[in-house]
């Protein structure tokens, strides 16, 4: 989701696609079946360009990994999707890591990763998220991960070479609760801070906590075809979504986006860094 003028939906919509002569009100009928139909395979998210934008926490992941993938001979990311922003980072440096490998757990994202990997000569194993990673100890110099929807700190700490780093941005807890509160009501909030059960966590699997930052960033959708397929991609926001299911709460998603220009929400990030001990 990218950054876009405050312009109504199917204005920029149009301007983007070169369409004059647009259906410049879609009913809600036309926007739903809109959503059901978007394809929702790889972790790309440039179907919402125009239709949704999610604000960029300020530390840069992409920028980060790429510095660290500098000095790394070998490097791991975890739960890699399609290898988007793993490859983007790979890319952007003018001598890659001699070792590239990725885990992932859902079939319909490996091809799409190992195409993305392949300039690089990385491997993508399929590893379910809670499995023990097919590599040995001490592997990797550098292990990354974006959004994992499962910290494996102990399989982290284990591959990591010593003085090895991981560098992470986790979903924060609460994320997008506008969204899925909007469709399930007031959830059960845990009373330990997300923070201190994170620090936790990487302390018991031997590693050293270096960075711990976490962000709210603001995300507007501009239609309902739009939360429709964020709500079908990010399957775990409202984990029994269909649209049959909900038909009423889109509908008036649909008419507060009508009134509003927008439904806001915000996501929540956290950059974590952590090192092993030599
Ligand atoms: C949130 S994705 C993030 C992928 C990647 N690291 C990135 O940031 O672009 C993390 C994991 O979610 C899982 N995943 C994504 N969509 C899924 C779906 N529809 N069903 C099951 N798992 C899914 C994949 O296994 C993926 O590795």
């Amino acid at each position: 989701m990218q950054a876009t003028s405050a312009a109504p939906s199917w204005l920029r919509r149009a301007a983007r696609e070169r369409l004059f002569f647009v259906n410049s009100h879609p009913t809600l009928d036309e926007l739903i079946a809109e959503g059901n139909a978007a394809p929702v395979d790889g972790w790309d998210f440039s179907w919402f360009d125009g239709r949704a934008t999610e604000q960029r926490p300020p530390w840069g992941y992409h920028r980060l990994i790429a510095e660290r993938m500098r000095t790394a001979g070998s490097v791991l990311d975890v739960q890699t999707g399609g290898a988007e922003v793993y490859a983007g980072a790979l890319g952007s440096l003018e001598h890659p890591p001699a070792v590239v490998a990725a885990t992932e757990s859902w079939p319909p994202n490996l091809a799409i990763a190992r195409a993305k990997l392949e300039p690089f000569g990385g491997t993508v194993v399929e590893a379910a998220d809670d499995a023990p990673f097919p590599f040995g100890d001490g592997t990797f110099e550098l292990v990354t991960s974006r959004h994992p929807t499962f910290h494996a700190w102990t399989e982290i700490a284990r591959v990591l070479a010593p003085r090895g780093t991981f560098i992470g941005q986790l979903i924060g807890e609460r994320t997008n609760s506008a969204v899925f509160e909007y469709f399930l009501g007031p959830q059960p909030i845990n009373p330990v801070p997300q923070r201190d059960r994170l620090t936790d966590a990487v302390r018991e699997a031997g590693l050293e906590l270096v960075t711990l930052q976490e962000a709210s960033t603001k995300v507007e959708f501009f239609d309902v075809a739009a939360l429709i397929v964020f709500l079908r991609k990010v399957i775990w926001t409202v984990p029994d979504f269909t649209v049959e299911r909900y038909r009423d709460r889109i509908a008036d998603a649909h008419e507060l986006i009508t009134q509003n220009g927008s439904f806001v929400s915000h996501s929540k990030r956290v950059l974590l860094e952590a090192r092993k001990p030599a």
